[in-house]
């Protein structure tokens, strides 16, 4: 899901211009499905850390992955920080629109990696989940199936809601930023 919204908010990047309703509705529709995966990311951690049988089993991830873990959780939330700060910045945008391209130079650099990592993974994670038949090791990595596709849900209609309350405001911000200024 984060891949594929990520993705077309990275399609709206190439005409921010004319896309920046979409790019407004997408920006704000991520922050519910990524704060779900900041919070089962800090489950997942908390669990770890204080001896859950089932999360030492798992163990943690890869010692590089693991480094990486803060930066992803950071640059992700910043870049979607100081987009929401742009957005409502006014007339006066003072620093925001470079915090902005900067939290996103670093958010890709650190994504790339993480993308990379993870994602060859994903075809037999996702098969298994949709089949719901998965074999003894797909169970163990993917236990909790029905509650998470209800979080998933609830993250994906949460964003939906925040985005749709919020994207009229592109129109404000083309208003206030005349364009080609
Ligand atoms: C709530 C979320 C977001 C809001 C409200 C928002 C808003 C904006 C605004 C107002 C601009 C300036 C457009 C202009 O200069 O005409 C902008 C540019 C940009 N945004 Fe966002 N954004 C959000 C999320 C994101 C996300 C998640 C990414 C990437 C992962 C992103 C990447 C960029 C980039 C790279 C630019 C610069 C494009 C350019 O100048 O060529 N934004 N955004």
């Amino acid at each position: 899901m984060l891949l594929v919204l990520f993705a077309a908010e990275g399609v709206t990047i190439l005409a921010v211009r004319q896309l920046l309703t979409l790019h407004f509705f997408l920006g704000m529709l991520l922050i519910g499905p990524v704060l779900l995966k900041a919070s089962a990311t800090i489950y997942r951690f908390v669990r770890y850390y204080v001896g859950a049988p089932d999360y030492r089993r798992k163990g943690p991830p890869a010692l590089p992955l693991r480094l990486l873990g803060p930066f992803v959780l950071l640059t992700s939330l910043a870049v979607i920080g100081t987009g929401v700060m742009l957005g409502y910045a006014g007339s006066n945008l003072g620093l925001w629109p470079f915090a902005h391209k900067a939290a996103f130079v670093l958010w890709f650099a650190v994504m790339t990696i993480h993308v990379l990592a993870y994602a060859w993974r994903l075809p037999r994670m996702i098969a298994g989940d949709l089949r719901g038949s998965a074999g003894h090791r797909a169970r163990e990595v993917l236990a909790g199936r029905r509650a998470r596709w209800l979080l998933l849900t609830a993250s994906v209609l949460t964003g939906v809601l925040l985005g749709g309350l919020t994207f009229h405001q592109a129109g404000a911000w083309l208003g206030s930023h005349i364009v080609g200024g």
